[in-house]
Formats: structure tokens, sequence, C-alpha cells
């Protein structure tokens, strides 16, 4: 069965980065089909919208997308539904993408590169799970209006309706319990549950959820304590899953602890196991152009995508492996270059994963 994958580089470095991992997949001799196509500020460009139809049909019809980046500061004056970052949002909503993987590793190679202690970090693997399309971020009603109550009456004031439906809920507890369970089979969900209603249900839903899954370990962390705990004691983790706007923030916090951004891959995925698979940063638009992006969250991403969305485990484990043998051999873009290492652009960073993977 052939794979079909929509390719979407973006802007920026997003065209170079895309190129790396795509020359990474053509070499596993898998049954892939590649279409390319233009997303964010490249979209606007040609077709006068940073999500135009065909892109947005291509992508629909493929069984995963590789997405790059989108962005430049060139679109800031544009109205927002313009904008390139539009683009992510709109593939969001259209495909249901509503769980979003953020693996937060500390290459053992890459743990001198670190600010941080040798020992909190060493050997870190953990996991976030983030839901991506409920809480206070879309929960309606929203606006600005004169207060009638609270402390100020007759004050200008804005708000925002946090909420979570229980098949949000339940929906992304399965998920949770199911990655766990391909991993050390311990979960550990998020809320606020001492405060807001809605992460009380989200617990009380949660724990309903794991009856299902008796051999996974479930704890309950109050999000203030996990974003302690993240910074003191990060190897105590393994799948962290939380709602929208608590993962949003934890999972960047949880991005320091592995190094530099340019290593950390993504997943977003839907009900039908379809994803859109993008590093974890932008696009860099103050490097973009000068060759030296780091290559390995894209090339990283694929493996999540041959993974995830196409059934293709041992592929994934071949491009995972080659990239600890790079690091391994010394080799470091910039963002990831300490002495004694050998510097490398983004061209040769891939060239070198595929001499890892065939051999040659
Ligand atoms: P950014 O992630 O693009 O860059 C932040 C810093 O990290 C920059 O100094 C950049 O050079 C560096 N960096 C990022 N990726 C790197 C890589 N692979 N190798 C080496 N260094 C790397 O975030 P920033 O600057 O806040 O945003 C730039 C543009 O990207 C904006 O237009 C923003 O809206 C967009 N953006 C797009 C995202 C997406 O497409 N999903 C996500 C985040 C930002
Ligand atoms: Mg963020």
């Amino acid at each position: 069965m052939t794979h079909k994958i929509a390719v979407l580089p973006g802007d920026g470095i997003g065209t170079e980065i895309v190129a790396e991992a795509v020359k990474v997949l053509n070499v596993l001799e898998l049954p892939l089909e590649m279409e390319t196509a233009p997303v964010g500020g490249a979209a606007y460009e040609v077709a006068g919208h940073p999500l135009p139809e065909s892109t947005l049909k291509l992508a629909q019809d493929s069984d995963a997308i590789l997405f790059g980046a989108v962005g430049d500061w060139k679109y800031d004056t544009l109205e927002r539904r313009l904008r390139p970052e539009q683009a992510i949002l709109g593939l969001r909503k259209a495909l249901g993408l509503f769980a979003n993987f953020r693996p937060a590793i500390c290459y053992e190679q890459l743990v001198g590169a670190s600010s941080l202690k040798p020992e909190l970090i060493a050997g870190l693997d953990i996991l976030i799970i983030r839901e991506l399309t409920g809480d206070i971020y879309f929960g309606q009603p929203r606006g600005r209006r004169v207060a009638t109550d609270g402390h100020f009456p007759g004050a200008e004031e804005a708000f925002d309706t946090m909420r979570y439906s229980r098949p949000e809920i339940e929906r992304i507890a399965h998920v949770a319990f199911q990655a766990a369970r391909k991993r050390s089979k311990k979960v550990t969900s998020v809320d606020k549950a001492n405060v807001l209603e809605t992460f009380q249900f989200w617990k009380d839903v949660v724990t309903e959820v794991h009856q299902q899954y008796p051999d996974v370990e479930l704890e309950h962390m109050y999000v203030d304590n996990a974003a302690m705990q993240l910074v003191k004691a990060p190897k105590k983790f393994d799948v962290l899953f939380t709602g929208n706007m608590f993962g949003d923030i934890l999972s960047d916090e949880a991005a320091m602890l592995t190094g530099s951004i340019g290593m950390l891959p993504s997943a977003s995925l839907n009900a039908n196991g379809q994803g859109l698979y993008e590093p974890s940063h932008g696009s860099a638009p103050d490097i973009a152009g000068k060759g030296v992006a780091n290559p390995l969250a894209t090339i990283l991403s694929a493996a999540m995508m041959l993974r995830f969305s196409l059934n293709q485990p041992e592929a994934a484990d071949r491009i995972e492996s080659a990239v600890r043998a790079v690091l391994a051999a010394g080799l470091r873009t910039p963002d990831i270059w300490s002495e004694g290492t050998t510097r490398v652009g983004t061209r040769e960073m891939g060239d070198a994963v595929v001499a890892a993977i065939t051999g040659k």
C-alpha cells in the first residue's frame, strides 16, 4: 500500500529543513508518494491566501502531512486571516487534529551543551500530550464589554470561556493511556481541579477512562506543581497530558530541558490516525537562507510520521538511530555546537543522517 504524504515546506528555514527530511525519507525505500504544495507566506505570494483550497485538499487526501514552518515579519501588517500562521490553525481545524504530541528527549551527546545540570537532564525522555481543540482558546462566549458586576462595575472588561466537553476529555485521555502502554505505563494528568470547575470535570472523566487501563499507573497533578517538578525532577515524568492552555505552556518549558528547539519534533493527530508532523520551532527568519538551520527536528518529525500515521515503526527506528549516530560522531549545527565538536550546515547534517541510514 502506498502512503500519500503532503509535503508543505512553508516559509523561512521551512524549505531548507523539509528538503533534508524528504531526502532522508527517500533513502528508506518505502512506498511513499510525496507531493509538495505551498503554505503560509509562500502560498500567499502565489495564491493570495496562506492555505489555498488546493493545498488544503492535498492535505485532506493524504495519510500524513510533513510541515516545515510558516511566518515572516514582512507579513505582520496583513489582516489576520491572511497571515501565514492562519495556515496551521486552518489545517488543525479542517483535519480535526486534537492530540498534540511533543516528546522532550535529551540526547546524551548534547547534555554538555545545555546550561542545566547534567544529572537533571541526562537520559530525559518524556512525552507531553496537549489537547489542541478545546479549552479557553476556543470557548465561547468571549469578548469585551462593560462590566455589570465584579470588583469594578461599569468598567471596561474582557472575558474568555474555559470549557471542555466529556467526549473531548475522553478522547485525549484514551490517546494518553494508549501512548503510555507503549512506554513505561505511567501517566500524569495535569489539571487545576482545586480551583477550576472545568478541570475538576477533567479529573473526574480521566479517572473514569482510566478504569479501562488498569495496567497503566495514573497520577493527577496540579499545573503549578507540574511546572515546578518539570525543572526540579523532570525524569519523574513519562507521559504528561493536559488541556490546551496548560499544555502550551508546559511543552515550551519542557523544550528548554533538551538543549535546542532545533532538536524537537512534534505530531498533531486526529481520530483517524491522520497527522501533521512539524518541528516545534518556527520559520527562523533570522537564519533563513544561510544554510545553518538544524534539520534534525524535522527529520525526527518524519520519524514520528512513520511511526504514528504510516505504521512503519522499523523505518522510524532507523531514522532515530541514525540521528543518534551523527550526534555521536560529533556533528553539530551551530545551535547545538560546543567545544570539541564539528560544525556543519543544514545540508551536511541531512547528508550525514542519510549516510548513517544507508551505511555508505
Ligand atoms: P522561531 O522558532 O522561528 O525562532 C526562535 C529562535 O530559534 C531564533 O533565534 C531561530 O534562529 C532559532 N531556531 C529556530 N529553529 C531553529 C533551527 N531549526 N535551527 C537553528 N536555530 C533555530 O520563533 P520566532 O522567531 O518567534 O518566530 C519566527 C516566525 O515563525 C514567526 O513568524 C512565527 O509566527 C513563526 N512560527 C511558526 C510556527 C509554525 O509554523 N508552526 C511555530 C512558531 C513560530
Ligand atoms: Mg507555544
